[in-house]
């Protein structure tokens, strides 16, 4: 067993978890609700009714539609104060699930192989949570649901549609379920959370060909080796060590016969990184060594080189905050990871550069149970237990930082 121990707690708050307790059946029917019926980025409108119907019945202030399928709902404390985001994204993922379980997804070829079924669920039980005890806070809590967390990027648009104001949101929270942590365990650190990700398609054009004649020729395939190997010193000799990076050449197409040398290869890759100032280092010198290798050769190339998400980077008060509430519910060892980072990125960057916060990720791992598929992987599911943990952090933060 993964043996998670919650913390004792004083009367109040142990009052607040007792409730939460009472909640989890509701939570996971939630989420096993939305795991059956999981829609693709931009298209979440079963999703978004889905939401939409809870905070109607609950009462519960909302807008729909926001960014095609973005959904904002509001819930008021005691009295005017401050005022924070609470984002959650809906969006599944073109994977057909080969879980066997009675919740499995009844949508062919998409699956909620990520968790973000779970971040609706555990969003949508802290609205409720709140609506309930709206005695508890002060301020406002506004929760955003946002569409397609994993491509084309949801945050952006929400953020042009006015969702960080009226109110204006002073600072913003959201958690991710982590099967690379397990169950209960927080993983925060203030500054970088996540990676910067950027995508390059680049076409090298050559002259092709018969193998048995390369002088006549410019082999694309000879020309797009040594870029594949160069790209690697972007990293290795020209980003300071102290900094991390990665550059992936994910795709390599070229040639149609052993015999014949090609017209032209495709390389596509992605890059990653943490440090916001390298925003145009990895772009210029991807297309320094690209440009030099082609005309050393007599090649020539087309590089489409995008920038499609900025570093998760955590405000250090805010992250503190989830921190010292992490440390408060979870006991540690298993406890609290503060220097957690990954390569992974996330479009919560883009809430996080117009306003303060904090991203965090919550265990959700329990391999005694068959529980720890990596994210996107067919068989990917957590342990729903993680889930009223979810609600008690992103409550506990509330009666934190709105008083
Ligand atoms: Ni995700």
């Amino acid at each position: 067993m993964v043996s998670t121990t919650l913390s004792p707690l004083p009367i109040a708050a142990s009052r607040i978890r007792l409730e939460i307790r009472n909640l989890q059946i509701r939570l996971v029917q939630w989420r096993r609700s939305l795991h059956q019926r999981p829609e693709l980025g931009f298209r979440e409108h079963l999703t978004a009714n889905f939401i939409a119907q809870k905070l109607t019945e609950w009462g519960i202030e909302h807008q729909t539609g926001i960014a095609k399928t973005g959904v904002v709902a509001i819930v008021r404390g005691r009295r005017p104060g401050p005022v924070l985001g609470i984002r959650a994204d809906m969006d599944a993922l073109p994977i057909q699930e080969e879980n066997e379980v009675e919740y499995r997804s009844q949508h062919d070829g998409q699956m909620h192989a990520c968790g973000h079924d779970g971040h609706v669920a555990i969003a949508l039980g802290t609205a409720y949570y709140l609506s309930q005890h709206p005695d508890s806070f002060v301020g406002t809590v506004k929760f955003i649901f946002q569409p397609a967390e994993e491509g084309p990027g949801g945050a952006k648009p929400m953020i042009e549609a006015g969702v960080l104001q009226d109110p204006a949101v002073d600072a913003m929270i959201g958690l991710h379920l982590w099967n690379n942590l397990p169950l209960g365990m927080v993983g925060v650190r203030a500054g970088a959370l996540m990676a910067a990700v950027e995508l390059f398609d680049c076409v090298i054009h050559g002259v092709g060909g018969h193998g048995a004649m390369p002088h006549q020729t410019v082999d694309p395939i000879v020309v797009g080796a040594q870029i594949v190997n160069a790209l690697q010193t972007i990293v290795s000799r020209n980003l300071d060590p102290i900094q991390s990076g990665v550059v992936t050449v994910g795709r390599f197409h070229a040639g149609t016969a052993r015999n014949v040398i090609a017209d032209t290869a495709e390389l596509s890759g992605t890059v990653r990184y943490f440090n916001p100032d390298l925003v145009n280092f990895f772009h210029r010198r991807l297309e320094a060594i690209v440009a030099g290798i082609c005309q050393s050769h007599g090649a020539t190339y087309q590089l489409d080189y995008r920038k499609l998400y900025p570093p998760v980077v955590n405000d250090g008060a805010i992250a503190h905050l989830v921190r010292s509430v992490a440390e408060e519910i979870v006991e540690t060892p298993i406890g609290v990871v503060p220097e957690c980072q990954t390569m992974g990125g996330e479009d919560m960057s883009f809430f996080l550069q117009e306003v303060p916060g904090c991203y965090f990720f919550l265990g959700s791992a329990n391999p005694d149970r068959g529980l720890a598929y990596p994210h996107h992987h067919p068989r990917f599911d957590f342990d729903e237990t993680a889930l009223g943990f979810g609600v008690e952090m992103f409550v506990r933060c509330v009666e934190k930082f709105c008083v």
